[in-house]
């Protein structure tokens, strides 16, 4: 017996990292899962390997940005499986050129936008009528850690991932009476195949001096966060935000400082 037994799922951006370990658990807990992504090979390789574990998969080339594409995307779904019951909202990510504001190119603002917060917002117009018919469903917004605090770069990325848990709470409040829940996950660093080769080694070591956890996050850790929100072991969990981040954002600012410094630093002098 899996936790998704019977289930159909929708998850954007399944063509790799995140969305792809998360359609990947889903299916092993016994979810038909639609792997949609606007990458038709990627999308088509994790339903392929899907395929191959034994499990239904449908692959679906899908731009979230494109409000028809979003719309055939979901027919497809319930076509292929005949119902809906879960709304991964992963696919999303930053341009290099969103730097700061005074440098910002309002094309830049605008496709960040479009990806983060309207392609969500999209697919969760178009996925509910299904949800709601059946009274019953969950969905899960992908923000990000940048959306919890201020940060050095990417204030474009971090509005829209914000924008994404106003619309969570949106959805909850909405829609919650009727049987809907819908809930976001904030990662932190998530080092997989796509991002691990461009990420600079010296960020990496400064996400390790200021997590919690004594390793680094992996793209299953996000994938079993999904699973706990969409399935009936949050049943009671609806409009919140999990962080899953190994504790970035637990602990003072002055965390690694002070542990650089040494813990007999904080003894108070006689
Ligand atoms: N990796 C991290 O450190 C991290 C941290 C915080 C938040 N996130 C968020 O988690 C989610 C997944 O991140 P990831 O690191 O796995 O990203 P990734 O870039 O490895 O994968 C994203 C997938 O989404 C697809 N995609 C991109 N734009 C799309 C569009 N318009 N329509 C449909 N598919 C599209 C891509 O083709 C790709 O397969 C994103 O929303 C990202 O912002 C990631």
């Amino acid at each position: 017996m899996g936790l998704l037994d019977t289930q159909v799922a929708l998850v954007t951006g399944a063509g790799g990292g995140i969305g792809r370990a998360t359609a990947q658990l889903l299916a092993r807990e016994g979810a038909a899962v639609v792997c949609a992504d606007r990458n038709a090979g990627t999308a088509a390789r994790t339903a392929q390997a899907l395929h191959e574990g034994g499990f239904p998969a449908l692959a679906v080339e899908a731009d979230i940005t494109d409000e028809a594409a979003v719309e055939a995307m979901v027919s497809a779904a319930v076509s292929a499986f005949g119902r809906l019951d879960v709304l991964v909202n992963n696919a999303g990510g930053s341009s290099r050129r969103d730097v700061d504001v005074v440098s910002m190119d309002a094309g830049v603002w605008d496709r960040t936008m479009q990806l983060n917060s309207r392609g969500p917002m999209l697919c969760c117009k178009h996925a509910l009528p299904h949800l709601l018919a059946q009274g019953a469903g969950a969905i899960v917004n992908i923000s990000s850690g940048a959306a919890t605090a201020g940060q050095l770069s990417m204030p474009a990325y971090a509005a829209a991932k914000s924008a994404v848990l106003a619309l969570t709470r949106a959805i909850a409040t909405l829609h919650g009476r009727e049987g809907i829940r819908c809930n976001a996950i904030t990662p932190g660093l998530i080092l997989h195949e796509n991002l691990a080769p461009h990420y600079p080694a010296e960020h990496v070591r400064i996400d390790a001096a200021n997590i919690l956890s004594p390793r680094p996050g992996t793209a299953e850790d996000i994938a079993n966060a999904v699973l706990f929100l969409v399935s009936s072991m949050s049943a009671f969990v609806n409009g919140h935000v999990l962080p899953v981040d190994g504790g970035l954002f637990a602990h003072t600012p002055t965390y690694a400082q002070t542990l650089e410094l040494g813990l007999e630093s904080l003894r108070l002098r006689d």
